[in-house]
């Protein structure tokens, strides 16, 4: 089937099959692989992006079910300079280990900040609670998103 999507802000088209998931249509239909495929099973939010403003597990959702709506993945978002203080702001509490879960994270992140400018401690947890770490640097995350939401929103 052919879908049709803006993608991080560009008109893409693409075949694919009826059971693809988003997650297998951005990496095997379009080489991106920020979209991490962790659990395959909706817990880790790993594979997380937003799809029409909302973020969603990209491994919970088919490809077709995407046609006509806008997709923003990590690497989109790492593209503009808006969010620059978001990444800086990661990489300066270093907000990751292995790194398997970061872009799972940085994208729910900015989809907290899309909604809320000046979240607390509190609503960043809220919001990544559905984004699993084994390697445990939960609290960095909170950390990170606050000094970011100052620095874009002061
Ligand atoms: S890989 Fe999609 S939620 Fe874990
Ligand atoms: S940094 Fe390794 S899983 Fe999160």
């Amino acid at each position: 089937m052919t879908i049709s999507m803006n993608l991080n802000g560009a008109p893409t088209e693409l075949d694919v099959k009826p059971n693809y998931t988003l997650h297998d249509a951005l990496q095997f239909k379009l080489g991106l692989t920020g979209a991490k495929h962790m659990c395959n099973k909706g817990v880790c939010g790993s594979c997380a992006v937003i799809v029409d403003g909302r973020c969603v597990l990209s491994c919970q959702m088919l490809a077709v079910e995407c046609d006509g709506s806008t997709v923003e993945t990590v690497e989109g978002i790492a593209a503009q300079p808006k969010w620059k203080p978001l990444l800086d702001a990661y990489c300066k509490w270093d907000a990751m280990q292995c790194g398997y879960c970061t872009t799972g994270f940085v994208v729910t992140a900015k989809s907290l900040l899309d909604r809320n400018p000046h979240p607390t401690e509190q609503d960043c947890k809220e919001a990544l609670s559905g984004n699993i770490c084994i390697c445990g640097t939960y609290p960095r995350h909170s950390q990170a998103i606050m000094e970011a939401a100052l620095a874009m929103n002061p």
